[in-house]
């Protein structure tokens, strides 16, 4: 069977286009959106990612402002800082990079969050506004997964997908917006009894374990669709060879900058089996970053009473169209 990669950067450019036209009408009207990414401690990954989210707001012309905070900030301390935030005029989206450091109670902090202006969508309101089905703002990864799904043409109603990984960011979510699209979904994790059978059913596969090349060809359907969100730092050109092969650039890669990514399917085996298959990296992360954008317009607009622009595929983060 003949593969397609499935370019999440190509998509992603899409929908930073569809987010480009939207700003400029904005600005049209003086308006111009605002991102806070707050990052608390010294996480590599973290601060990679938020330097992508605020890169990217400004290269499209909305406001962005990062504020870095010491690991051994407070609760109390984040908490006054988002109370700032919620009440700063120019600031649409407030976005507090996960993980935090242990001592602080990340429930407290990302209830914290005024619900309007939550991008991220782990805000309990809109937690309970997504299980329901109603219009609220949602998770960005899972949104702009839906995106790409839709983009690509993949049947989501009535396919089994299978969501490997339970997290609060990306497996229930994840689940939730299949579900509302009319997928037959399971949701599995660690202690799923026999999870490559589980697997092995799916029309379509997210996988979000965080689990180095875990999914390998015993876990994939012929003519699947798989979609890896995994990004596992993989550091030694020993483990590359493992995983990639002999594909050199992987391994110059690990010895040039100390780390080359893999995801939670393993890299070689969907080809050939799987009718589509996200790269990593390449494929999920960019998409993440360009909904993070229309999440933030979409914020915007809600905010000041405006209309929601939707999308072309009817996924935006507001304006999530269930049943249609
Ligand atoms: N850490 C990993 N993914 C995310 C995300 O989507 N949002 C935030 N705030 N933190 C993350």
């Amino acid at each position: 069977m003949q593969t397609r990669i499935l370019d999440g950067k190509r998509v992603a450019e899409e929908i930073k286009a569809e987010v480009s036209e939207e700003l400029q009408k904005l600005h049209r009207q003086n308006l111009v959106p605002g991102l806070a990414a707050v990052l608390v401690g010294e996480n590599p990954a973290s601060r990679v990612y938020v330097g992508s989210k605020t890169h990217t707001c400004k290269k499209l012309g909305m406001h962005s402002e990062t504020i870095e905070l010491p690991s051994e900030t407070t609760t109390d301390k984040l908490l006054e800082v988002i109370d700032r935030l919620n009440r700063a005029d120019e600031i649409d989206g407030i976005l507090v990079q996960l993980p935090l450091p242990d001592h602080i109670k990340e429930e407290i902090i990302l209830s914290a969050v005024h619900p309007d202006k939550d991008v991220d969508g782990f805000h309990p309101e809109n937690v309970g506004k997504l299980c329901s089905g109603k219009v609220g703002l949602a998770p960005c990864t899972p949104l702009g997964i839906m995106y790409l799904l839709k983009k690509e043409e993949i049947t989501i109603k009535g396919a089994e997908a299978v969501v490997v990984g339970r997290s609060n960011i990306v497996g229930k979510p994840m689940a939730l917006l299949l579900l509302h699209q009319h997928a037959t979904v399971t949701l599995c994790h660690s202690r799923t009894r026999d999870l490559a059978a589980v697997c092995r059913r799916a029309d379509i596969l997210v996988a979000a374990v965080g689990r180095p090349a875990l999914l390998t060809r015993d876990y994939l359907k012929q003519g699947v669709v798989v979609i890896d969100v995994g990004q596992n730092r993989i550091e030694t050109p020993e483990e590359g060879i493992h995983l990639f092969g002999e594909d050199s650039e992987r391994i110059t890669k690990i010895k040039e900058k100390g780390y080359t990514l893999v995801g939670d399917v393993h890299p070689r085996d969907p080809i050939g089996v799987a009718a589509a298959v996200t790269p990593v990296p390449g494929g999920v992360g960019p998409l993440t970053i360009a909904q993070l954008m229309r999440n933030t317009v979409t914020a915007c607009c809600m905010r000041r009473g405006l209309k929601v622009p939707g999308s072309r595929f009817q996924v935006s983060g507001y304006r999530l169209k269930v049943g249609g």
